[in-house]
């Protein structure tokens, strides 16, 4: 027991560093760390706080500079916190990273995700109070107010956790909070309103009891924790009779924790998958609190809907998923990954033999999407992209009129939205601050909702009526590449699920599944093209601007390439609907001018082809993404770029690849961090 977790404050705080590096990918302009001073119970206690702007390695190392890791202090509880930032209020800048803290003893410390939008209310109300801020940043007024509750409390016994339901009250805006103090030591104090948090479980043992119960009302917390163990005690007895011999009662109650269980609190998954893929997902307003090794999980009041328990689920990630293997860059592996990641999107869904499409998640509410008068399919970003890719093939196989929106703007129109809608959430990530709200917005008006996401047990995935998971695997790159091809894939199969019974369309549906069988495939011919993509790049990377043309089913595809050019080279790029070429894009045509086209051999043809000549005759020299049997448009090409031909619907999903692989040399020639590009997040959780 004694050996199962890291005790010294050098092994804390490498599970701290690794976790962070982990979650680089969220964001990365400065990072910090709070882990306890010391453990001497006669020595004053202090709260060791290390921030670096910069990356994470740059924390680590300033630490090790700093040098007063006492490998040999052990602790019996240990409790740290590191957050790595993404700057929304205030520059990247020691003082403004994470954690913020109450006053120079470091008294309370905090790490926080999201945006607390009444900040400069309560910070005008506490320095009415005396409080001095030293940061540009929002969340100092946290640490400020708890210490100002702590200060004010009624009573000597106030619990951390009380503390915590106080401040939270006074909070507007999103939050992923977690709390650590000096009068508190050993304990730990998390809650989440609007962004994403959960917590790992570790243990030694495998664990009998799958639910954590929720408590509702504070001031009773200690006597129903008391009241709980003991139910809990008779149940696992009776669970795990055989396994008694081994453990005592006390290492059975993981539910409620004891020391030979860690506990790990993060915003993602990834950053604590290597010590367990035991986790509970914690919902807007809980507060879990972790004393004397314990875990409780409470809420501010209960309403009739309240689910009064937290499930522990087993999360399915491996951690080698999340590594980067023997690629240069985490979206490199992620381009090379499409064969495998669509054919698990597919799996268990798309019988081949009898040509029809099962998706477990929307089966039950098939009936009702069938009768809706439209469907909305929302998303930012590439996920949005996935929705004007597929936005022709769902018409044609819904017979449904079909909106596609931007987060941002749909929610700007207050946009009419009614009980007869569907309306689908695109998200990699299924916390992008904009989509959630947009869904929170479609649900007041009862619409029925439906999550498309990357990602399980996110908020999307949790607060939509019904959904399907991608089944991408992790995706690490902030530039999205094989989350834009499984979800481009999802829409395709839901097109497919939903148009099974219409007779006239059985051709049509037997020629779209024939290509989602040959698709991985054909994914694997384009992945080959590698090469000569690069060469290309190394035509193209001193430019200063490359423009994308196509229309039809391979706008999205333009779009997309433009976007994946921008977001990882900072070169300009635009996607542009080559049907609007003459009505201002042609005026950009001149010999030195980049542009690629893309022309497939599917019902644009024709147009595009009267597009290829209006760019010839303005001496512009395109590069072609064409068919392999396309032998007309190679005729005006400076170079083309031949892929294998698909079903028209489908062929999105193969002519993007090229552009993402070109922006992945094109930043490499560039000398960018392709995985971190600057001023980028993976995921954003604020508006
Ligand atoms: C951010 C990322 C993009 C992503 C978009 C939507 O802007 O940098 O790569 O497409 O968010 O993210 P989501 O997780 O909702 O798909």
């Amino acid at each position: 027991k004694k050996n199962l977790l890291p005790r010294t404050r050098k092994e804390i705080f490498e599970t701290l560093i690794k976790g962070l590096q982990r979650l680089e990918y969220r964001g990365y302009d400065s990072a910090g760390v709070a882990i306890d001073g010391n453990n001497n119970e006669d020595k004053e206690r202090f709260i060791k706080l290390v921030k670096k702007r910069g990356k994470v390695k740059a924390l680590e190392e300033e630490l090790y500079k700093q040098d007063d890791l006492d490998s040999k202090a052990e602790f019996e509880t240990h409790f740290g916190i590191a957050h790595t930032r993404w700057a929304t209020h205030g520059v990247p800048s020691a003082i403004n990273s994470h954690p913020q803290r109450s006053d120079k003893r470091n008294e309370f410390v905090v790490i926080h995700n999201g945006i607390i939008t009444n900040y400069k209310d309560l910070r005008k109300f506490l320095e009415s109070k005396g409080y001095e801020f030293e940061s540009e940043t929002d969340t100092e007024t946290i640490p400020k107010l708890i210490k100002y509750m702590y200060d004010n409390r009624e009573s000597e016994d106030t619990s951390f956790s009380a503390l915590v339901e106080r401040v939270i009250q006074q909070l507007e805006g999103a939050f992923a909070l977690v709390f650590k103090s000096i009068h508190y030591p050993g304990e730990a104090v998390a809650t989440r309103r609007g962004s994403p948090l959960l917590i790992g479980v570790r243990s030694k043992y495998k664990l009998s009891t799958e639910q954590i119960p929720v408590l509702y009302r504070t001031c009773k917390l200690i006597n129903q924790i008391t009241l709980f163990l003991r139910i809990k005690i008779i149940n696992v007895k009776n669970i795990c009779n055989s396994r008694m011999k081994r453990l005592d009662s006390s290492t059975c109650l993981h539910a409620v924790g004891d020391k030979a269980v860690e506990f790990f609190f993060a915003s993602d998954a990834s950053a604590i998958i290597e010590h367990t893929n035991r986790v509970i997902f914690l919902e807007d307003d809980d507060i879990a609190a972790v004393t004397d090794g314990k875990l409780s999980i409470h809420r501010l009041e209960r309403s009739a809907s309240d689910d009064p328990s937290r499930a522990i689920q087993t999360l399915q990630m491996e951690l080698q998923q999340i590594m980067k293997g023997n690629f240069s860059a985490f979206m490199q592996k992620e381009i090379f990954e499409q064969p495998e990641s669509v054919v698990n999107t597919m799996r268990g869904r798309v019988n081949f033999e009898s040509s029809t499409v099962l998706l477990g998640g929307l089966k039950d509410h098939l009936k009702e999407i069938r009768r809706c008068r439209r469907l909305i399919i929302i998303g930012c970003g590439t996920s949005y992209h996935a929705a004007v890719a597929t936005r022709q093939v769902l018409e044609e196989l819904t017979e449904l009129p079909v909106m596609v929106e931007l987060a941002s703007d749909f929610l700007d129109r207050n946009t009419p939205v009614f009980r007869d809608d569907v309306c689908f959430f695109i998200s990699q990530s299924g916390e992008t601050a904009d989509t959630l709200m947009a869904l929170r917005y479609c649900k007041e008006r009862r619409a029925l909702t439906v999550g498309i996401t990357n990602t399980v047990g996110s908020s999307i995935s949790r607060e939509t009526d019904c959904g399907v998971h991608i089944n991408a695997g992790p995706e690490i790159g902030v530039a999205s590449t094989k989350a834009y091809t499984s979800q481009f894939v999802s829409l395709v199969m839901f097109g497919l699920m939903m148009s099974e019974d219409r007779i006239s369309l059985q051709k049509r549906r037997q020629e779209i599944i024939s290509g989602l069988k040959s698709l991985p495939e054909m994914i694997k011919e384009v992945l080959s093209l590698d090469e000569k993509i690069h060469d290309l790049a190394l035509e193209l990377y001193k430019q200063r601007s490359l423009l994308v043309m196509g229309r039809g089913y391979n706008y999205a595809t333009c779009l997309e390439g433009a976007l994946k050019i921008k977001e990882i080279t900072y070169m300009h790029s635009e996607g542009i609907l080559a049907g609007e070429l003459k009505h201002g894009p042609l005026a950009l045509i001149d010999k030195q001018m980049p542009v690629i086209m893309v022309i497939m051999k599917d019902p644009c043809f024709t147009k595009c082809q009267n597009a290829l000549q209006q760019v010839t005759a303005r001496q512009g020299r395109p590069i072609i993404l064409c068919s392999k049997e396309d032998t007309e448009s190679s005729k005006f090409a400076y170079k083309t770029i031949e892929l294998p031909h698909t079903v028209d619907c489908l062929q999105g999903v193969l002519s993007v690849i090229p552009l993402q692989l070109l922006s992945f040399h094109l930043a490499v020639l560039r000398g960018y961090d392709v995985d971190f590009p600057r001023n980028l997040a993976k995921s954003v959780t604020v508006e």
